[in-house]
């Protein structure tokens, strides 16, 4: 038995680990980079793949080498990302290889938005396996990880802030990207943050299976840690980690060797980032911690959720007030269900008029019997309508309430309480009143939706 094993037993023994953490990952002592030096070489004086021009190497990661490219016929340039299966895997697993990559590569290819780095194409070249993406001119977000080169606390909110966007117009799609860390988060010259590798991080398992963990383990969630099945939650923890760093310098969980870092992730709680840079806001505490919870239910439930609070915490960071915050009101408010229909000027219009409100749960949102001219959809959280104290409906996400006192100008007919902590947006009846005819239209067609699944929903109850 080597020394390496025998220090890996003794640290399963101090800590009490089950013995599939020694089994998958013990031994890992550095992080390991791409090593096959053969495949590198058979890169060197490379001048296509597939039907692209390579142009030069961009960075190389665990799973190949990334280079600029020309696409020739559209005259853009693209990212090439190129790697190759292990070899000692290529016998046995290609057929394995070849489906997982190309599934993963259709469902990151669907993904169409501002901050998800889009992938053009993938395809075989001989031996080489390639995706084409979006080229991003600027760099990683690990720069700005360096404790000499930390980013204003305003700043690192925002950038947070746009990959909650992005990665929460994923997971609706449900594709969870399983590797976020700061290598795969990018910032061009706009500033704009364009997270990379989207849900690639099955295809990187497959490639190098028999080597144990590949890449870095500091970003990984405790359910990946223990193989538990993966959620969207689990790209909330590791941007959770990525938070951390960015705004501290230092990872959340480090350790000497893999073994200690999956400990930590799984057992410890990270130092509080008040210590290491006093200025960090409370409240970016909190909502670092809540991301980083360990027991996935008690994190924020989607990446709205947490970009909501990472709203609110810029709000209160000087040196913050710009136009661009009033936009970021406007694309949380369109991404609910509700506002589908509207156009993003509309859904301006409606913030600049409404009120975007927090409540705990458990608070009173409407009692019945009150006269009161405004009406709410729910952003975020749940509602129990009550009547007479009998539960009589659960309002979720997107849904609104309170609408029926609006149209028929009476006083509420019952009471609704906040289930969960919720977020709201409380428009008064008068303002919409006041607003163009085609929005009024607007908002009585998603009324009377409402008003449809609803009697849908009780007469399935009555049957
Ligand atoms: N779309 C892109 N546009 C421009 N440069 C890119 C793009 N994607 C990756 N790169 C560059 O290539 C480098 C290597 O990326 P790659 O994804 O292979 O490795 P990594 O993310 O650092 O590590 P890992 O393989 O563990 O995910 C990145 O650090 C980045 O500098
Ligand atoms: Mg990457």
């Amino acid at each position: 038995m080597s020394s390496m094993e025998r220090t890996d037993q003794s640290e399963v023994k101090r800590h009490g680990l089950t013995s599939w953490l020694r089994v998958q990952f013990a031994g890992k002592e550095k992080e390991s980079r791409f090593m096959d030096t053969q495949f590198l070489n058979a890169l060197v004086g490379l001048k296509k793949v597939g039907r692209y021009e390579i142009v030069r190497k961009l960075g190389e990661g665990s799973m190949g080498v990334v280079y600029l490219g020309k696409d020739p016929y559209i005259k853009r340039d693209v990212a090439i990302k190129i790697s190759r299966l292990a070899s000692n895997l290529r016998a046995q697993r290609e057929d394995d290889y070849r489906k997982r990559f190309f599934t993963e590569a259709q469902s990151a290819g669907r993904l169409i938005h501002e901050n998800i780095v889009a992938i053009y194409d993938a395809g075989i070249d001989e031996e080489l396996y390639y995706m084409a993406m979006e080229y991003v001119d600027g760099s990683t977000m690990e720069k700005f990880c360096r404790k000499e080169n930390l980013l204003p606390i305003h700043k690192v909110v925002e950038m947070i802030f746009s990959a909650c966007n992005g990665l929460d117009y994923a997971h609706k799609k449900g594709v969870i990207h399983r590797d976020i860390k700061p290598s795969n988060m990018m910032l061009n010259k706009l500033e704009r943050v364009k997270i990379t590798d989207f849900g690639i991080a099955h295809i990187k398992t497959e490639h190098n299976s028999q080597k144990g963990i590949i890449g870095s383990p500091c970003y990984m969630s405790p359910e990946q840690v223990k193989e538990e099945p993966v959620e969207d939650k689990s790209d909330i923890f590791s941007l959770g980690c990525v938070l951390y760093e960015l705004l501290t310098g230092e990872k959340a969980f480090y350790g000497d060797n893999h073994f200690s870092v999956l400990y930590k992730i799984t057992h410890d709680e990270p130092e509080s980032m008040l210590k290491i840079r006093p200025e960090v806001p409370e409240i970016l505490d909190q909502i670092t911690r809540k991301a980083l919870s360990k027991d996935p239910t008690q994190r924020y439930q989607s990446c709205l959720d947490m970009a909501y609070d990472l709203r609110v915490a810029l709000r209160g960071l000087s040196g913050t007030v710009k136009k661009s915050k009033m936009e970021d009101v406007v694309d949380y408010v369109h991404n609910v269900p509700f506002f589908e229909n509207f156009t993003r000027d509309q859904v301006r219009e409606i913030v600049m008029a409404s009120d975007l409100i927090k409540v705990p749960k458990g608070k009173v949102l409407v009692s019945e019997g009150e006269i009161d001219d405004s009406f709410f959809i729910l952003l975020s959280g749940k509602a129990a309508v009550r009547k007479v104290n009998h539960l009589v409906a659960v309002i979720h996400k997107g849904e609104c309430f309170g609408e029926m006192s609006y149209l028929s100008g009476q006083s509420r007919a019952a009471t609704v309480i906040a289930d969960a902590d919720c977020v709201l947006l409380k428009m008064s009846a008068t303002l919409l009143d006041r607003s163009s005819e085609s929005m009024q239209l607007l908002f009585l067609k998603q009324f009377a939706l409402t008003l449809m699944a609803r009697l849908a929903k009780s007469n399935e109850k009555e049957q």
